[in-house]
């Protein structure tokens, strides 16, 4: 595999797989066939060779932009969504048509030119597991889970997912599907909680956590991420799923209680805000499947350690984020968040 096309390589976990390519795999092409929507930006692939890596600006649900550049590769890993669960509450529309038009457009291109195809989908197409309790035995995500959405997010990608299956069985498209938890580091749109908590100390506001914060999330960095991607991409079998997670769970209340305490900041000082609608409880992989066959194990285990190179990032970074958290805060205020 020579030449990549990645869609939505101008966003969070795109670029930092486009990064990973070029950083791991010499002689590796990548096309990026991005809409630079609201959370994708042409900065994010700044300093990457230009005989390496070529931005498309077009949408994925455009089947002459795609057919064009299907043609031309030899896997595509798509990336490209809609991805914030509370848009996804305020706006579906974008999210119909993008997450499930657009993958559809892509298995269309890959049936026709016979091109190997890697979708890139999230743990939140099972919905959500109970927070364990002594009375409530721990229990995670496998690739036997039932697949149940929540959200008009997950629920789109759940769609997609779907549409990965049946294109494998009935038109013997090559494709294989990862399903990843939590992701945090480098490039991550300050909207989302990681970086939003960070930013808000970073700009003088307070971190806000919804509801009473009790909520689970499992995090993995990344950079973990896209090495198991690679793997699955290069060695996974044909029309298999794969369940990413580095065993990273911890409560929200946690996750910003670190924040604050990495940042110098005093346990109490953020505010408790209305809760998500539907808000799901937990998230939870067994990654068993994926160590076992392909051997992946995550790199970052000191989820301390990347939290605080994170933050550094997103210090160093102050131009990169400063615009775009105004908009971004002041939608969140609309909304008693
Ligand atoms: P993001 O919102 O940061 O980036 C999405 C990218 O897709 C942006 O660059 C955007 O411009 C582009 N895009 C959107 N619509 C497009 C379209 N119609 N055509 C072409 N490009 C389009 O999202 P992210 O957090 O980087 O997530 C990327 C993928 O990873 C998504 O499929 C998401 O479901 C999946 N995922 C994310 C996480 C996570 O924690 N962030 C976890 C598991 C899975
Ligand atoms: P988010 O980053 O939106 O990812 P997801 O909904 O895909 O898990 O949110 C992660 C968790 O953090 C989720 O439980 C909602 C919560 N959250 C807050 O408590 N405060 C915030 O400001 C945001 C954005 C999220």
């Amino acid at each position: 595999m020579k030449n990549l096309l990645v869609t939505g390589g101008a966003g969070f976990v795109g670029v930092n797989f486009v990064r990973y390519v070029v950083a791991n795999q010499p002689g590796v092409h990548v096309t990026v066939l991005d809409k630079l929507t609201y959370a994708g930006n042409r900065i994010n692939l700044a300093g990457l060779p230009a005989d390496r890596v070529k931005l498309v600006v077009g949408d994925i649900a455009d089947p002459v932009v795609v057919n064009r550049l299907v043609a031309e590769t030899d896997a595509v890993i798509n990336y490209a969504a809609e991805s914030h669960n509370d848009r996804s509450l305020r706006n579906p529309a974008p999210f119909m048509q993008t997450n499930i038009g657009g993958t559809y457009t892509l298995l269309e291109a890959c049936r026709k030119f016979d091109v190997r195809y890697h979708q890139i989908s999230t743990d939140e197409v099972y919905g959500d597991l109970p927070i364990s309790s002594a009375q409530q035995p721990e229990e995670k995500f496998t690739t036997q889970s039932r697949y149940q959405p929540s959200s008009p997010y997950s629920a789109t990608k759940a769609s997609a997912d779907l549409l990965v299956g049946a294109w494998v069985r009935s038109f013997g498209v090559r494709a294989t599907i990862s399903n990843c938890s939590n992701n945090y580091g480098p490039y991550q749109y300050s909207e989302k909680f990681i970086p939003r908590q960070i930013t808000n100390i970073l700009s003088g506001r307070r971190p806000k956590l919804y509801g009473a914060g009790a909520n689970i999330r499992d995090w993995i960095h990344v950079d973990d991420h896209s090495r198991a991607v690679w793997e699955i991409l290069t060695r996974g079998k044909i029309g298999e799923t794969y369940l990413i997670g580095a065993n990273g769970e911890h409560s929200n209340r946690e996750v910003l209680a670190l924040i604050l305490k990495l940042m110098g900041q005093p346990a109490d000082a953020f505010d408790f805000v209305k809760d998500r609608p539907g808000h799901d409880a937990r998230y939870a992989i067994d990654a068993s499947k994926l160590q076992q066959t392909l051997g992946w194990q995550p790199q970052v285990t000191d989820f301390e350690a990347g939290l605080e190179r994170t933050i550094r990032w997103y210090q160093d970074h102050e131009v990169w984020w400063r615009d775009s958290k105004a908009t971004v805060e002041a939608g969140y205020r609309e909304n008693g968040q």
